[in-house]
């Protein structure tokens, strides 16, 4: 299924941002905010050190994986001068195609400006307004002080810690499980 413009009204905005879906022409941005290790080191599947081409072969499998229904990646950019911020994913769940993992990572110089609230809370919308999911989850390092104060920020309920296992820490890590029902969904965070 090609990706259009149009659908779905891509680009989603925000106060500063546009977010629209990943393209091979993202791979220059996404590879440089996923070479340093606190960027990646609160991530269960990006590798570090980050690979040559590592973003080319992330985006290529992530345009197959839009393809068939099972991921979309949205790229965030500044509306003013287009500089890449972040990146939004929503992973759907293989047993329930209401329900969707999400996930985002904000490129290092622009951490705590607000812009990862502002790319989740659009991509959060986006899932229950667009997409019409009926529920969203998240998996959040226990040590992953940022994101786990952004994801309540963000109105999402705590619900448990579980034991995941990561492939490219190569090890078993505690998360934080978050949950969010369309019911409790308020858009705009309002
Ligand atoms: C987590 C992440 C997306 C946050 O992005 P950001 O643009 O800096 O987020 P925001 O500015 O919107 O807000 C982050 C919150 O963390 C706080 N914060 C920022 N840096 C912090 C730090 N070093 N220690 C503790 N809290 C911190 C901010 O004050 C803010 O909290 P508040 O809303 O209570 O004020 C970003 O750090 C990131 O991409 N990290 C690497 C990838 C990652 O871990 N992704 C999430 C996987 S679950």
């Amino acid at each position: 299924m090609p990706i259009t413009e149009a659908e779905f009204g891509y680009p989603l905005r925000s106060a500063r941002l546009f977010l629209q879906p990943i393209a091979l022409d993202d791979a220059g941005d996404v590879q440089a905010s996923c070479l340093d290790w606190e960027s990646v080191r609160y991530t269960s599947s990006i590798p570090y050190p980050y690979p040559e081409n590592g973003a080319q072969k992330f985006i290529t499998e992530a345009l197959a994986k839009w393809d068939q229904g099972t991921y979309r990646l949205l790229a965030a950019r500044k509306q003013d001068d287009a500089t890449y911020v972040g990146q939004f994913g929503l992973t759907f769940a293989e047993d329930d195609p209401g329900r969707a993992e999400i996930s985002y990572i904000v490129t290092r110089s622009v951490w705590g400006q607000g812009f990862g609230g502002e790319l989740a809370r659009a991509g959060i919308d986006h899932a229950f307004r667009d997409l019409g999911l009926t529920s969203l989850y998240a998996r959040v390092f226990l040590a992953n002080e940022p994101s786990n104060r952004l994801i309540r920020r963000l109105g999402m309920r705590f619900e448990k810690v579980v034991r995941i296992h990561a492939p490219a820490r190569a090890c078993d890590v505690d998360v934080n499980w978050y949950e969010l029902d369309r019911a409790d969904w308020k858009e705009g965070g309002r």
